[in-house]
């Protein structure tokens, strides 16, 4: 597939980066968009070579400034809750893919874009990010994920508040309530993110993705089920030849040269 409302760029460290690319509407997600991110994640799972991923988006002004109003299907139930679906699927593929993700989030990240960047493994803001879920505001409410994986997030008092408000916190307040983990200057929001990254990538690929499994497991599934898929993928992990080399490794004082085997 073909891009014009992303840009996609896979380097040759691993990192996938994903730019969503319409600055005129501040890259509000229309539909067109939403294909594309679907296809980009796809691509990401699929390839090998390619590790993990940093979303972002077009200007200095905006990450996304949510779902594109124009095209909301207002008036429809049915069309309305097709939509949500659709998005939450595309996002869910984001959530739940076995490589890191970072969300770098460069300026308006609002209602469907900053329910983009919860479904990311970690989020960075540079000092003009601006987030809220401003649904309410328009008389609906958040439709991608907003009012079940905010309160995960950052709790049901805070995730509440900003529901239903719909008011928008800086980026200092968002690293203060753990919404967002680090805020960096705009121009080393890239590499910052990239650093990241490739900090994860130094560990055991098969670790990496369980640690990524079994924490939405448990959230999703609650203690008890979450400790005992804890334990299985712990047996499954600590099976694998990685597992050997970076004990090992530790025990002979060097460092592990993981295979992701
Ligand atoms: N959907 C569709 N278009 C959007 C959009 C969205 N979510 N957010 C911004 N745009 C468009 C604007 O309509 C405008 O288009 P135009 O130039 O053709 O008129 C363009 O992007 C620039 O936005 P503008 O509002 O002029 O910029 P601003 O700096 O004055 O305000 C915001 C920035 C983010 C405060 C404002 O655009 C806004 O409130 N956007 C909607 C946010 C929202 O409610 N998101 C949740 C949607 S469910």
């Amino acid at each position: 597939m073909s891009y014009n409302l992303i840009a996609f760029e896979a380097a040759e460290d691993g990192i996938a980066l994903i730019t969503v690319n319409r600055p005129e509407k501040l890259n509000a997600l229309n539909a067109a968009v939403m294909g594309e991110l679907d296809d980009a994640f796809r691509r990401v799972e699929a390839d090998p070579a390619v590790r993990g991923l940093i979303l972002t988006g077009a200007s200095d002004k905006a990450f996304v400034a949510g779902a594109d109003i124009a095209e909301l299907p207002v008036g429809r139930a049915m069309a309305a809750r097709e939509m949500c679906l659709r998005g939450q699927a595309v996002f869910g593929r984001l959530e739940r893919m076995p490589k890191p993700s970072v969300a770098a989030i460069n300026g308006y990240a609002l209602g469907g874009g900053l329910e983009l960047a919860l479904c990311c493994t970690v989020r960075v803001a540079s000092g003009n990010a601006k987030l809220a879920l401003p649904e309410i505001k328009l008389g609906i409410m958040p439709g991608y994920g907003g009012t079940q994986r905010l309160p995960r997030l950052v709790g049901r008092g805070r995730a509440l508040e900003m529901l239903l408000t719909g008011g928008l916190i800086d980026a200092a307040e968002a690293e203060r309530m753990g919404l967002v983990s680090h805020v960096v200057l705009q121009t080393e929001l890239l590499d910052f993110s990239r650093a990241l990254l490739r900090r994860i990538f130094e560990n055991a690929p098969l670790a990496v993705a369980s640690i990524l499994e079994a924490v939405d497991t448990g959230l999703n599934a609650g203690l008890d089920q979450g400790l005992r898929f804890e334990a299985a993928v712990f047996g499954t992990v600590a099976a694998t030849e990685d597992a050997a080399e970076g004990t090992r490794a530790f025990l002979e004082k060097r460092k592990p040269l993981f295979k992701g085997k």
